[in-house]
Protein backbone atom coordinates (compact mmCIF):
# COMPACT_ATOMS: atom_id res chain seq x y z
CA UNK A 1 0.00 0.00 0.00
CA UNK A 2 1.31 3.77 -0.62
CA UNK A 3 2.52 5.62 1.93
CA UNK A 4 -0.21 7.29 4.58
CA UNK A 5 -1.33 11.01 3.41
CA UNK A 6 0.08 13.06 5.82
CA UNK A 7 -2.51 15.98 6.94
CA UNK A 8 -2.41 19.22 8.72
CA UNK A 9 -5.19 21.16 10.40
CA UNK A 10 -5.31 24.59 10.76
CA UNK A 11 -8.67 25.51 13.07
CA UNK A 12 -10.44 23.57 14.90
CA UNK A 13 -13.42 25.26 15.24
CA UNK A 14 -16.97 24.17 13.65
CA UNK A 15 -15.47 22.52 10.50
CA UNK A 16 -12.08 21.72 11.62
CA UNK A 17 -13.05 19.32 14.72
CA UNK A 18 -15.92 17.53 12.78
CA UNK A 19 -13.02 16.75 9.85
CA UNK A 20 -10.86 15.76 12.56
CA UNK A 21 -13.89 13.38 13.89
CA UNK A 22 -14.59 11.86 10.75
CA UNK A 23 -11.02 11.61 9.57
CA UNK A 24 -10.72 9.20 12.84
CA UNK A 25 -14.37 7.68 12.71
CA UNK A 26 -14.34 6.43 8.93
CA UNK A 27 -10.51 6.38 8.81
CA UNK A 28 -10.73 2.12 7.36
CA UNK A 29 -13.20 3.07 4.82
CA UNK A 30 -11.15 6.47 3.74
CA UNK A 31 -8.15 3.78 3.10
CA UNK A 32 -10.11 1.69 1.47
CA UNK A 33 -11.30 4.10 -0.96
CA UNK A 34 -8.26 6.24 -1.51
CA UNK A 35 -5.84 3.04 -1.72
CA UNK A 36 -3.51 4.71 1.43
CA UNK A 37 -4.24 5.69 4.96
CA UNK A 38 -4.61 9.51 5.64
CA UNK A 39 -3.40 10.82 9.16
CA UNK A 40 -3.76 13.94 11.04
CA UNK A 41 -0.35 14.75 11.85
CA UNK A 42 0.22 18.08 12.94
CA UNK A 43 -2.88 20.35 13.79
CA UNK A 44 -3.36 24.05 15.42
CA UNK A 45 -5.44 26.69 16.73
CA UNK A 46 -5.72 29.67 19.11
CA UNK A 47 -6.30 27.83 22.19
CA UNK A 48 -4.33 24.26 23.21
CA UNK A 49 -5.84 23.63 26.36
CA UNK A 50 -9.69 23.44 25.12
CA UNK A 51 -11.44 20.36 24.20
CA UNK A 52 -12.57 19.54 20.79
CA UNK A 53 -14.32 16.32 21.54
CA UNK A 54 -12.05 14.45 19.19
CA UNK A 55 -9.01 12.48 19.96
CA UNK A 56 -5.94 14.11 18.15
CA UNK A 57 -3.97 11.19 18.85
CA UNK A 58 -0.22 12.17 18.21
CA UNK A 59 -0.83 14.83 16.10
CA UNK A 60 2.03 17.74 16.51
CA UNK A 61 0.53 21.04 18.27
CA UNK A 62 1.67 23.85 16.40
CA UNK A 63 0.56 27.31 18.20
CA UNK A 64 1.81 28.89 14.82
CA UNK A 65 -0.52 27.65 11.79
CA UNK A 66 1.84 29.57 9.53
CA UNK A 67 5.34 27.55 11.22
CA UNK A 68 3.23 24.46 10.62
CA UNK A 69 2.75 25.16 6.87
CA UNK A 70 6.11 25.54 6.49
CA UNK A 71 7.76 23.15 8.67
CA UNK A 72 5.03 20.49 9.79
CA UNK A 73 5.37 16.59 8.73
CA UNK A 74 2.87 17.27 6.10
CA UNK A 75 1.70 16.40 2.79
CA UNK A 76 -1.79 18.49 2.97
CA UNK A 77 -2.83 21.84 4.75
CA UNK A 78 -6.30 22.04 5.69
CA UNK A 79 -7.23 25.77 6.56
CA UNK A 80 -10.08 26.17 8.49
CA UNK A 81 -9.16 29.39 10.10
CA UNK A 82 -11.16 31.59 8.28
CA UNK A 83 -11.05 35.31 7.60
CA UNK A 84 -9.58 37.26 4.56
CA UNK A 85 -6.22 38.14 5.53
CA UNK A 86 -4.29 37.59 8.75
CA UNK A 87 -3.33 33.74 9.51
CA UNK A 88 -5.14 32.20 7.23
CA UNK A 89 -4.02 33.88 3.85
CA UNK A 90 -0.33 33.80 5.37
CA UNK A 91 -0.72 29.68 6.30
CA UNK A 92 -2.13 29.31 3.00
CA UNK A 93 0.93 31.48 0.74
CA UNK A 94 3.12 29.32 3.08
CA UNK A 95 2.19 26.20 2.36
CA UNK A 96 1.71 26.48 -1.25
CA UNK A 97 5.13 28.31 -1.31
CA UNK A 98 6.69 25.37 0.50
CA UNK A 99 5.04 22.85 -2.22
CA UNK A 100 2.27 21.25 -0.36
CA UNK A 101 -1.48 20.49 -1.30
CA UNK A 102 -3.79 23.17 -0.09
CA UNK A 103 -7.28 22.67 1.32
CA UNK A 104 -9.67 25.45 2.67
CA UNK A 105 -13.36 25.98 3.08
CA UNK A 106 -12.42 30.05 3.45
CA UNK A 107 -14.97 31.80 0.52
CA UNK A 108 -13.90 35.14 1.57
CA UNK A 109 -9.85 34.21 1.08
CA UNK A 110 -10.82 33.02 -2.56
CA UNK A 111 -12.97 35.62 -3.03
CA UNK A 112 -10.16 38.43 -2.68
CA UNK A 113 -6.66 36.26 -2.76
CA UNK A 114 -7.97 32.90 -5.34
CA UNK A 115 -6.28 34.54 -8.17
CA UNK A 116 -3.17 35.04 -6.45
CA UNK A 117 -3.26 31.43 -4.60
CA UNK A 118 -4.31 29.46 -7.48
CA UNK A 119 -1.10 31.14 -9.79
CA UNK A 120 1.38 30.22 -7.18
CA UNK A 121 -0.34 26.24 -6.46
CA UNK A 122 0.10 25.70 -10.21
CA UNK A 123 3.57 27.25 -10.08
CA UNK A 124 4.24 24.65 -7.47
CA UNK A 125 2.22 22.15 -9.27
CA UNK A 126 -0.03 21.24 -6.00
CA UNK A 127 -3.28 20.72 -5.67
CA UNK A 128 -5.65 23.82 -4.31
CA UNK A 129 -8.73 22.47 -2.95
CA UNK A 130 -11.95 24.50 -2.02
CA UNK A 131 -15.07 22.31 -2.43
CA UNK A 132 -16.66 23.64 1.15
CA UNK A 133 -16.35 27.18 0.47
CA UNK A 134 -19.33 27.00 -2.02
CA UNK A 135 -22.59 25.95 -0.61
CA UNK A 136 -20.75 23.30 2.14
CA UNK A 137 -21.36 20.52 1.65
CA UNK A 138 -23.28 19.96 -2.09
CA UNK A 139 -20.13 19.26 -4.76
CA UNK A 140 -20.47 22.15 -7.11
CA UNK A 141 -17.41 22.73 -7.87
CA UNK A 142 -16.48 19.31 -8.90
CA UNK A 143 -19.40 18.89 -10.73
CA UNK A 144 -18.59 22.64 -12.79
CA UNK A 145 -14.60 21.82 -12.89
CA UNK A 146 -14.33 18.15 -13.65
CA UNK A 147 -18.18 17.08 -14.83
CA UNK A 148 -19.23 19.71 -17.18
CA UNK A 149 -16.32 19.73 -19.24
CA UNK A 150 -17.05 20.98 -23.05
CA UNK A 151 -20.89 22.84 -21.76
CA UNK A 152 -20.15 26.45 -22.10
CA UNK A 153 -22.21 28.05 -18.97
CA UNK A 154 -24.87 30.55 -19.63
CA UNK A 155 -25.84 31.07 -16.19
CA UNK A 156 -25.35 30.36 -13.03
CA UNK A 157 -27.62 30.96 -9.96
CA UNK A 158 -28.38 29.84 -6.69
CA UNK A 159 -29.44 30.12 -2.80
CA UNK A 160 -26.09 30.21 -0.99
CA UNK A 161 -26.99 31.30 2.32
CA UNK A 162 -29.10 29.15 4.88
CA UNK A 163 -29.41 32.28 7.62
CA UNK A 164 -31.56 34.17 4.71
CA UNK A 165 -33.12 30.90 2.78
CA UNK A 166 -34.05 30.31 7.07
CA UNK A 167 -36.04 33.87 7.74
CA UNK A 168 -37.35 33.71 3.60
CA UNK A 169 -38.87 30.28 4.48
CA UNK A 170 -40.44 31.19 7.97
CA UNK A 171 -41.57 34.42 7.07
CA UNK A 172 -43.57 33.13 4.72
CA UNK A 173 -44.95 29.63 6.18
CA UNK A 174 -45.68 31.54 9.45
CA UNK A 175 -46.90 35.21 8.56
CA UNK A 176 -43.89 36.64 11.04
CA UNK A 177 -41.67 39.80 10.52
CA UNK A 178 -37.88 39.63 8.84
CA UNK A 179 -37.46 41.47 12.89
CA UNK A 180 -38.96 38.72 14.59
CA UNK A 181 -37.75 35.71 12.36
CA UNK A 182 -34.04 37.16 12.47
CA UNK A 183 -34.00 37.13 16.38
CA UNK A 184 -35.49 33.33 16.37
CA UNK A 185 -32.67 32.86 13.95
CA UNK A 186 -30.20 34.24 16.22
CA UNK A 187 -31.86 32.20 19.26
CA UNK A 188 -31.53 28.78 17.39
CA UNK A 189 -27.33 29.34 16.22
CA UNK A 190 -28.59 29.90 12.70
CA UNK A 191 -28.34 33.45 12.40
CA UNK A 192 -24.61 35.34 13.86
CA UNK A 193 -24.89 37.96 16.77
CA UNK A 194 -23.85 40.25 13.77
CA UNK A 195 -25.93 38.86 10.95
CA UNK A 196 -25.10 41.83 8.62
CA UNK A 197 -22.98 39.81 6.56
CA UNK A 198 -25.17 36.90 5.60
CA UNK A 199 -28.50 39.29 5.66
CA UNK A 200 -26.86 42.08 3.27
CA UNK A 201 -25.53 39.16 1.12
CA UNK A 202 -21.76 39.95 1.40
CA UNK A 203 -21.31 35.89 2.01
CA UNK A 204 -23.56 35.20 -1.04
CA UNK A 205 -21.62 37.24 -3.11
CA UNK A 206 -18.18 35.61 -2.09
CA UNK A 207 -19.52 32.52 -3.38
CA UNK A 208 -20.88 33.47 -6.15
CA UNK A 209 -18.08 34.93 -6.80
CA UNK A 210 -15.97 31.75 -7.03
CA UNK A 211 -18.73 30.67 -9.24
CA UNK A 212 -18.63 33.35 -12.13
CA UNK A 213 -15.37 32.29 -12.35
CA UNK A 214 -15.76 28.81 -12.59
CA UNK A 215 -18.54 28.97 -15.30
CA UNK A 216 -17.24 31.78 -17.34
CA UNK A 217 -12.68 31.57 -17.41
CA UNK A 218 -13.02 35.06 -16.11
CA UNK A 219 -10.93 36.75 -12.78
CA UNK A 220 -12.38 36.90 -9.28
CA UNK A 221 -13.92 40.04 -9.20
CA UNK A 222 -15.70 40.09 -5.92
CA UNK A 223 -16.09 43.76 -5.29
CA UNK A 224 -18.05 43.98 -8.55
CA UNK A 225 -20.86 42.24 -7.72
CA UNK A 226 -24.56 44.45 -7.16
CA UNK A 227 -26.07 43.46 -4.04
CA UNK A 228 -28.98 43.88 -2.21
CA UNK A 229 -30.09 41.88 1.10
CA UNK A 230 -33.29 40.94 2.42
CA UNK A 231 -33.48 42.83 5.11
CA UNK A 232 -36.81 45.44 4.11
CA UNK A 233 -38.36 42.63 2.69
CA UNK A 234 -41.74 42.71 4.21
CA UNK A 235 -45.49 40.65 4.69
CA UNK A 236 -46.62 43.00 2.16
CA UNK A 237 -44.60 41.10 -0.34
CA UNK A 238 -44.28 38.08 0.66
CA UNK A 239 -48.19 37.38 0.85
CA UNK A 240 -48.19 39.39 -3.06
CA UNK A 241 -45.38 37.17 -4.37
CA UNK A 242 -47.64 34.43 -3.25
CA UNK A 243 -50.50 35.67 -4.59
CA UNK A 244 -49.20 36.12 -7.87
CA UNK A 245 -47.75 32.55 -8.17
CA UNK A 246 -43.99 33.69 -6.77
CA UNK A 247 -41.98 33.03 -4.13
CA UNK A 248 -38.77 35.08 -2.78
CA UNK A 249 -35.45 34.15 -2.66
CA UNK A 250 -32.27 35.91 -1.99
CA UNK A 251 -30.45 34.71 -5.08
CA UNK A 252 -26.50 34.85 -6.21
CA UNK A 253 -26.87 35.15 -9.78
CA UNK A 254 -24.07 34.76 -12.98
CA UNK A 255 -24.70 35.49 -16.17
CA UNK A 256 -23.29 36.32 -19.81
CA UNK A 257 -25.13 39.40 -21.29
CA UNK A 258 -23.74 41.08 -24.83
CA UNK A 259 -22.22 43.62 -22.74
CA UNK A 260 -20.59 41.54 -20.24
CA UNK A 261 -21.22 38.92 -17.10
CA UNK A 262 -23.85 40.48 -15.01
CA UNK A 263 -22.80 39.52 -11.35
CA UNK A 264 -25.81 39.93 -8.70
CA UNK A 265 -27.24 39.05 -5.50
CA UNK A 266 -30.88 40.21 -4.21
CA UNK A 267 -33.81 39.34 -3.21
CA UNK A 268 -35.63 37.57 -6.23
CA UNK A 269 -38.93 36.03 -7.36
CA UNK A 270 -38.96 32.64 -8.72
CA UNK A 271 -42.01 30.55 -9.75
CA UNK A 272 -43.69 29.21 -7.07
CA UNK A 273 -43.69 25.64 -9.45
CA UNK A 274 -39.84 26.12 -10.09
CA UNK A 275 -37.31 23.40 -8.75
CA UNK A 276 -35.45 26.12 -6.77
CA UNK A 277 -38.51 27.94 -4.72
CA UNK A 278 -39.14 24.33 -3.25
CA UNK A 279 -35.60 24.88 -1.49
CA UNK A 280 -36.29 25.61 2.27
CA UNK A 281 -34.98 26.84 5.56
CA UNK A 282 -31.15 26.35 5.81
CA UNK A 283 -30.97 24.34 2.49
CA UNK A 284 -28.62 26.00 -0.15
CA UNK A 285 -29.28 24.74 -3.99
CA UNK A 286 -27.29 25.89 -7.32
CA UNK A 287 -28.79 25.99 -10.85
CA UNK A 288 -26.40 25.72 -13.86
CA UNK A 289 -27.40 26.25 -16.90
CA UNK A 290 -25.15 25.14 -20.18
CA UNK A 291 -25.62 25.08 -24.10
CA UNK A 292 -25.44 21.27 -24.19
CA UNK A 293 -26.59 20.10 -20.50
CA UNK A 294 -29.64 22.69 -20.25
CA UNK A 295 -30.04 23.04 -16.44
CA UNK A 296 -28.92 20.64 -13.10
CA UNK A 297 -29.67 21.59 -9.80
CA UNK A 298 -27.85 20.28 -6.99
CA UNK A 299 -29.18 21.32 -3.36
CA UNK A 300 -28.16 20.02 0.04
CA UNK A 301 -26.84 21.59 3.26
CA UNK A 302 -24.77 24.46 2.71
CA UNK A 303 -22.78 24.76 6.06
CA UNK A 304 -22.94 22.89 9.49
CA UNK A 305 -19.89 21.40 10.96
CA UNK A 306 -20.96 17.30 9.09
CA UNK A 307 -21.44 18.51 5.66
CA UNK A 308 -18.47 21.18 5.50
CA UNK A 309 -16.57 18.51 6.40
CA UNK A 310 -18.13 15.66 3.85
CA UNK A 311 -16.80 18.52 1.34
CA UNK A 312 -13.32 18.64 2.67
CA UNK A 313 -12.82 15.23 3.45
CA UNK A 314 -13.79 14.91 -0.32
CA UNK A 315 -11.28 17.39 -1.23
CA UNK A 316 -8.54 15.35 0.50
CA UNK A 317 -9.32 12.22 -0.99
CA UNK A 318 -9.10 13.62 -4.20
CA UNK A 319 -5.34 14.53 -3.16
CA UNK A 320 -4.92 10.68 -1.32
CA UNK A 321 -6.23 9.46 -4.25
CA UNK A 322 -3.80 11.75 -7.04
CA UNK A 323 -0.45 10.06 -8.04
CA UNK A 324 2.92 11.28 -7.77
CA UNK A 325 4.05 13.14 -10.95
CA UNK A 326 0.32 14.19 -12.16
CA UNK A 327 -0.36 16.53 -13.87
CA UNK A 328 -3.22 18.46 -11.42
CA UNK A 329 -5.89 20.31 -13.30
CA UNK A 330 -6.19 24.24 -12.85
CA UNK A 331 -7.95 25.48 -9.90
CA UNK A 332 -9.99 27.72 -11.47
CA UNK A 333 -10.90 25.27 -14.35
CA UNK A 334 -8.27 27.32 -16.79
CA UNK A 335 -4.88 28.47 -16.09
CA UNK A 336 -5.19 30.97 -13.23
CA UNK A 337 -2.50 32.94 -16.17
CA UNK A 338 -4.83 32.73 -18.46
CA UNK A 339 -8.20 33.74 -16.73
CA UNK A 340 -9.57 36.14 -18.62
CA UNK A 341 -10.41 39.75 -17.23
CA UNK A 342 -13.89 40.52 -16.24
CA UNK A 343 -16.03 42.57 -18.13
CA UNK A 344 -18.26 44.03 -16.06
CA UNK A 345 -21.89 43.83 -17.29
CA UNK A 346 -23.99 47.34 -16.13
CA UNK A 347 -26.83 46.66 -13.60
CA UNK A 348 -29.17 49.25 -15.44
CA UNK A 349 -28.92 47.43 -18.86
CA UNK A 350 -30.47 43.99 -16.80
CA UNK A 351 -33.30 42.58 -18.44
CA UNK A 352 -36.43 40.80 -16.97
CA UNK A 353 -39.35 41.37 -15.64
CA UNK A 354 -40.09 43.17 -12.20
CA UNK A 355 -42.56 43.65 -9.63
CA UNK A 356 -43.45 46.78 -8.41
CA UNK A 357 -45.08 47.11 -5.00
CA UNK A 358 -46.37 50.90 -4.81
CA UNK A 359 -48.29 52.25 -1.50
CA UNK A 360 -50.55 54.93 -2.66
CA UNK A 361 -52.76 57.57 -1.71
CA UNK A 362 -56.01 56.84 -2.45
CA UNK A 363 -57.33 59.07 -5.19
CA UNK A 364 -58.16 59.76 -8.68
CA UNK A 365 -56.06 59.81 -11.35
CA UNK A 366 -53.27 57.70 -9.57
CA UNK A 367 -53.65 54.62 -11.21
CA UNK A 368 -53.38 56.61 -14.73
CA UNK A 369 -50.40 58.16 -13.43
CA UNK A 370 -48.72 55.21 -12.74
CA UNK A 371 -49.55 53.43 -16.12
CA UNK A 372 -48.52 56.51 -18.08
CA UNK A 373 -45.05 56.83 -16.56
CA UNK A 374 -44.94 52.91 -17.68
CA UNK A 375 -46.10 54.10 -20.89
CA UNK A 376 -43.49 56.68 -21.45
CA UNK A 377 -40.91 54.46 -20.26
CA UNK A 378 -41.34 51.85 -22.88
CA UNK A 379 -42.22 49.27 -19.77
CA UNK A 380 -45.17 46.43 -20.93
CA UNK A 381 -47.21 45.41 -18.17
CA UNK A 382 -48.16 42.07 -17.54
CA UNK A 383 -50.70 43.10 -14.76
CA UNK A 384 -51.61 46.03 -12.46
CA UNK A 385 -53.40 45.34 -9.29
CA UNK A 386 -55.12 47.57 -6.27
CA UNK A 387 -53.94 44.53 -4.00
CA UNK A 388 -54.72 43.92 -0.36
CA UNK A 389 -51.05 43.15 0.92
CA UNK A 390 -49.84 45.96 2.00
CA UNK A 391 -50.78 48.11 4.75
CA UNK A 392 -54.48 49.19 3.97
CA UNK A 393 -56.41 52.36 4.87
CA UNK A 394 -59.15 54.67 3.29
CA UNK A 395 -56.45 57.40 2.70
CA UNK A 396 -54.12 54.44 1.19
CA UNK A 397 -53.94 51.61 -1.12
CA UNK A 398 -51.34 49.44 -2.35
CA UNK A 399 -50.89 48.96 -6.57
CA UNK A 400 -48.84 46.17 -7.11
CA UNK A 401 -47.60 45.57 -11.13
CA UNK A 402 -45.91 43.25 -12.89
CA UNK A 403 -43.81 44.48 -16.15
CA UNK A 404 -42.76 42.01 -19.37
CA UNK A 405 -39.06 42.01 -19.81
CA UNK A 406 -37.83 45.11 -19.61
CA UNK A 407 -34.28 47.01 -18.82
CA UNK A 408 -33.63 48.02 -15.15
CA UNK A 409 -32.75 51.61 -16.37
CA UNK A 410 -35.90 52.04 -17.36
CA UNK A 411 -38.04 50.36 -14.27
CA UNK A 412 -35.76 53.08 -12.21
CA UNK A 413 -36.56 55.81 -14.28
CA UNK A 414 -40.47 54.84 -14.31
CA UNK A 415 -40.55 54.48 -10.58
CA UNK A 416 -38.14 57.83 -9.75
CA UNK A 417 -40.94 59.44 -12.08
CA UNK A 418 -43.57 57.86 -9.93
CA UNK A 419 -42.33 59.29 -7.02
CA UNK A 420 -42.18 62.45 -8.53
CA UNK A 421 -45.55 62.57 -8.91
CA UNK A 422 -46.07 62.48 -5.27
CA UNK A 423 -48.67 59.71 -5.08
CA UNK A 424 -46.24 57.51 -3.09
CA UNK A 425 -47.08 57.35 0.77
CA UNK A 426 -43.94 55.02 1.51
CA UNK A 427 -40.96 54.11 -0.47
CA UNK A 428 -41.41 52.33 -3.56
CA UNK A 429 -40.39 48.25 -3.65
CA UNK A 430 -38.99 46.92 -6.72
CA UNK A 431 -37.90 42.96 -6.91
CA UNK A 432 -36.32 41.59 -9.88
CA UNK A 433 -37.92 38.61 -11.18
CA UNK A 434 -35.89 35.38 -12.34
CA UNK A 435 -36.71 32.88 -14.74
CA UNK A 436 -36.26 29.44 -13.37
CA UNK A 437 -37.39 26.13 -14.60
N1 LIG B 1 -19.24 26.68 9.93
C1 LIG B 1 -19.73 26.37 8.75
O1 LIG B 1 -20.83 25.81 8.64
C2 LIG B 1 -18.93 26.64 7.51
C3 LIG B 1 -19.46 26.25 6.25
C4 LIG B 1 -18.69 26.46 5.09
C5 LIG B 1 -17.47 27.07 5.20
N2 LIG B 1 -17.00 27.46 6.43
C6 LIG B 1 -15.68 28.11 6.49
O2 LIG B 1 -14.81 27.28 7.25
C7 LIG B 1 -13.86 28.08 7.94
C8 LIG B 1 -13.89 27.75 9.43
O3 LIG B 1 -15.19 28.03 9.92
P1 LIG B 1 -15.68 27.55 11.38
O4 LIG B 1 -17.14 27.79 11.42
O5 LIG B 1 -15.15 26.20 11.68
O6 LIG B 1 -14.94 28.63 12.29
P2 LIG B 1 -14.72 28.59 13.89
O7 LIG B 1 -15.64 27.64 14.52
O8 LIG B 1 -14.72 30.01 14.34
O9 LIG B 1 -13.24 28.00 14.04
C9 LIG B 1 -12.09 28.75 13.73
C10 LIG B 1 -10.89 27.99 14.27
O10 LIG B 1 -9.71 28.71 13.90
C11 LIG B 1 -8.84 28.75 15.02
N3 LIG B 1 -7.95 29.90 14.90
C12 LIG B 1 -8.24 31.22 15.01
N4 LIG B 1 -7.14 31.96 14.83
C13 LIG B 1 -6.13 31.07 14.62
C14 LIG B 1 -4.74 31.22 14.38
N5 LIG B 1 -4.16 32.41 14.33
N6 LIG B 1 -3.99 30.09 14.20
C15 LIG B 1 -4.56 28.87 14.25
N7 LIG B 1 -5.88 28.68 14.46
C16 LIG B 1 -6.64 29.77 14.65
C17 LIG B 1 -9.74 28.83 16.22
O11 LIG B 1 -9.02 28.39 17.36
P3 LIG B 1 -9.70 28.24 18.84
O12 LIG B 1 -10.73 27.16 18.68
O13 LIG B 1 -8.58 27.84 19.71
O14 LIG B 1 -10.30 29.58 19.14
C18 LIG B 1 -10.87 27.85 15.81
O15 LIG B 1 -10.53 26.55 16.14
C19 LIG B 1 -14.21 29.54 7.59
O16 LIG B 1 -13.44 29.96 6.51
C20 LIG B 1 -15.67 29.45 7.18
O17 LIG B 1 -16.06 30.47 6.28
C21 LIG B 1 -17.69 27.25 7.57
Amino acid sequence: MAEALRVGIAGLGTVGASVARVLSDKAAELTRQCGREIVVTAVSARDPKRDRGVDLGSAEWFDDAVKMAEKADIDVFVELIGGDEGPALASVKAALGAGRHVVTANKALLAKHGVQLAEIAEKKGVLLNYEAAVAGGIPVIKTMREAMAGNSVTRVFGILNGTCNYILTRMEAEGISFDACLKDAQRLGYAEADPTFDIEGHDTAHKLSILTSLAFGTKIAANDIYMEGISNISQADIRAAGDLGYRIKLLGVAQRTDSGIEQRVHPTMVPTASVIAQVHGVTNAVAIETDILGELLLSGPGAGGNATASAVIGDIADIAKSRPGFQHGPVFGRPAKELKPYKKAQMRSHAGGYFIRLTVYDRIGVFAAIAKRMADNDISLESIVQHASGPETDAQKTVILVTHETTEAAVRKAVDGITKDGHLTDKPQVIRIERAG
